[in-house]
């Protein structure tokens, strides 16, 4: 039907960006949102803010946050359709007692148990608050892209099945195929490893907990893929685990996974490109973290409360060698480009100090 007049038109047009941009006041009287759904959420941020993530730090909550939303929502299979899990459904709280036990999970218990009253405390089901900590967790880490979030996981039916969770000492084929599985190409495998820059490990070498994969395990820098592209000289702890290869840092460990993928023809060049770029990996990584969050999930029945994920701080630093190290350490995997030159800090060479681990007390 033609308008019949221009004023008419332009009428029509301002209602309807209102209706786009208009907030609704939430019922805490402090709070306003996009969708009235979301208001929920911003007690639950403020609480995990203050008493999950210690006043909003980039630190092993954050880190052990951000590690289960990837291993809830990998449970999934395209497939084996509903038998390859439900995804990103909160079963691996729900269902603690089964997927906890699941060799890959190792460790992960510590921050299932810690979440857990968190849950209780809020009306949020647990598919819901793992990938809402670990959106607003990764918020605290300089440099991180402030990520989606998609409110309205239904409870969790069933556990997910075993072995579908990749470990460090699988295969680059392994790996691959099972990230094809649940839907992600190569690439976006590699964006999804950038979480690694915010990570230690506590069972790999379980007489080292807290040892990171970078030197700068607090910040969303592109250390990481810098570090792991490093020839391995020592380990950092009691000598070969499975799944574990050299590390070029004392301090630092390395998984056998990150290594491979790192020197892989397939991997390698995506790899090397995220050493220097930071805009590019932050933003593959929040459009597969985007992916990865609702895997199993109906989007289309979600509401965005993205609106709830805080700014990430700037990052202050630049790509760089760690003191001690330079390109001469690099060894070389992509064919196409050489590694980019970059400054080695000065200094003693540089030794990684742990993430502080936190002990759950049971009471
Ligand atoms: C090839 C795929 C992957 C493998 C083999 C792998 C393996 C591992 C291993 C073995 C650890 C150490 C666990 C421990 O000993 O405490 C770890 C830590 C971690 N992983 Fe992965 N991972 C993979 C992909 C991912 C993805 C896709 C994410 C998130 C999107 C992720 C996030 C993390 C985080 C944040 C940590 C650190 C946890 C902490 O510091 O406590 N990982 N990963």
């Amino acid at each position: 039907m033609a308008f019949k007049t221009l004023a008419a038109l332009v009428a029509l047009v301002g209602i309807a960006n209102a209706a786009i941009t208009r907030k609704v006041a939430c019922s805490d009287g402090k709070n306003v949102a996009t969708n009235a759904a979301c208001c929920s959420l911003f007690a639950i941020r403020d609480d995990i803010q203050t008493n999950l993530f210690d006043g909003a730090q980039c630190g092993e909550e954050v880190h052990e946050s951000l590690r289960l939303t990837f291993h809830d929502a990998i449970g999934f299979s395209l497939s084996k359709g509903a038998a390859g899990g439900g995804g990103a459904d909160g079963s691996l709280i729900t269902f603690s007692d089964t997927e906890t036990a699941f060799h890959a999970n190792g460790g992960i218990d510590d921050i299932v148990e810690v979440q857990k009253p968190f849950i209780a405390a809020h009306n949020i089901t647990a598919g819901d608050f793992i990938q809402f900590a670990g959106a607003v967790g990764v918020a605290n880490c300089p440099g991180a892209p402030r990520l989606e979030f998609m409110f309205g996981r239904p409870a969790a039916k069933a556990p997910a099945p075993d072995l579908t969770i990749p470990e460090p000492f699988d295969s680059v084929d392994s790996i691959l195929s099972r990230f094809r599985d649940a839907g992600f190409n190569t690439a976006e495998v590699v964006a999804l490893l950038a979480s690694h820059t915010v990570a230690a490990a506590d069972t790999v070498d379980p007489t080292i907990p807290g040892t990171p994969f970078d030197s700068t395990p607090s910040l969303f820098d592109t250390q990481f893929f810098i570090e792991t592209q490093l020839a391995g000289t020592s380990f950092p702890g009691n000598g070969s685990n499975q799944g574990e290869v050299e590390s070029p840092l004392r301090g630092e460990i390395r998984l056998q996974s990150d290594s491979e993928l790192a020197r892989d023809s397939r991997t390698a060049c995506l790899w090397q490109n995220f050493a220097t770029q930071q805009t590019q990996m932050a933003a593959a990584f929040k459009e597969a973290m985007a992916k990865l969050a609702v895997l199993g999930q109906n989007r289309r029945e979600m509401v965005d409360c993205s609106e709830l994920i805080p700014t990430p701080p700037k990052l202050t630093t630049t790509p760089h060698f760690p003191a001690g190290v330079g390109i001469a350490d690099v060894q070389q995997a992509c064919e196409a480009t050489p590694f980019p030159t970059l400054p080695s800090d000065p200094g003693p060479v540089t030794s990684v100090a742990p993430v502080c681990v936190f002990v759950q007390i049971s009471t």
